[in-house]
């Protein structure tokens, strides 16, 4: 059998779009028999008439519309192509200027590893720090995207969230409140804390769940990475409250206990962000959407 070709259909769609084979012909800069034959060889195939003549008016038959409709389906479908190919080609050589936060790090790198995975061409810069740096990195407008916890109202941001962040008490496995279920606040008040530092998200989050309680933490230390406050904490010196997200392998290796606390986990989320009026490149707007598509 023969087949139906693309070019059979764009001539047809433009005779159906005019409703005249005269039209059609100028609009494709053919003759009018050459339009006239390519919809009589689409008619022999499907051995059904597409147009009929009433006076000197074209309509189109049931057929017809079927096959405008079709038509028009495959052509949709190839101009999606062409603009997601064109996509692509744009990454390719594009840059992506990145910062998230010291405590999303981990996730964010894990997305970037799958991300680069599939667009190798794209250059990449990672700028990792507290929350109020990123904040900063946006308001300079140094930065194409950030990934971060929830960004405050009335800065012109555009934030999409994309994963919940909880966070949790954590203790060495042999502190006395590892044992007991539903540890209250006011048990915790007594404990010392180690904490991050002013300007982390997490330390921000952290003190306005105890202020909302009118209770205040007891703090010992304050450092600046998780990585040294799960050092401190496994260390004796105190408890820590962080992401659970960071804490995969100490909880696997039983060097740490989450405690259970009433209230807790604290519950916040992740957010790609970047300012409202920022046009996204290729790049950063590929990886946008990637972030969002591998959403759990
Ligand atoms: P941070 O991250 O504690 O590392 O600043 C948390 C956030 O982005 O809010």
């Amino acid at each position: 059998m023969r087949r139906l070709t693309l070019r059979q259909f764009r001539v047809f769609e433009a005779v159906a779009r005019h409703l005249s084979f005269s039209r059609a012909a100028a609009e494709l800069h053919l003759s009018q028999p050459a339009v006239s034959m390519q919809v009589r060889s689409i008619e022999n195939i499907l051995g059904l008439p597409l147009t009929e003549q009433l006076g000197k008016k074209i309509y189109l038959t049931e057929a017809g519309r079927e096959v405008l409709h079709a038509s028009r389906n495959i052509t949709a479908r190839l101009d999606d192509l062409q603009a997601n190919l064109a996509q692509l080609r744009g990454m390719v050589g594009g840059r992506l200027n990145l910062a998230v936060t010291t405590t999303v790090s981990a996730v964010a790198t894990d997305i970037l590893a799958r991300f680069r995975g599939q667009h190798p061409g794209v250059s990449i810069h990672l700028d990792v720090s507290n929350r109020e740096s990123v904040l900063g990195q946006l308001a300079a407008n140094r930065i194409d995207l950030a990934i971060m916890g929830q960004v405050p109202g009335g800065l012109d941001l555009e934030a999409t969230r994309f994963m919940d962040n909880p966070l949790v008490v954590i203790a060495p496995p042999g502190h006395p409140l590892a044992r007991r279920k539903k540890v209250s606040l006011r048990d915790l008040a007594s404990e010392p804390f180690l904490v991050r530092e002013a300007g982390s998200g997490t330390r921000g989050a952290m003190e306005r769940f105890f202020a909302d309680r009118g209770l205040e933490l007891r703090t010992s230390m304050e450092m600046s990475s998780n990585e040294a406050i799960k050092q401190a904490v496994q260390a004796g010196l105190g408890l820590g409250i962080l992401s659970l997200q960071t804490l995969e392998l100490e909880l696997a290796l039983k060097r740490l206990a989450v405690l259970d606390v009433e209230g807790f986990p604290i519950m916040r989320h992740w957010y790609v962000v970047h300012r409202i009026d920022k046009r996204l490149s290729p790049a950063a707007q590929g990886f946008k959407e990637f972030v969002l598509g591998s959403s759990h």
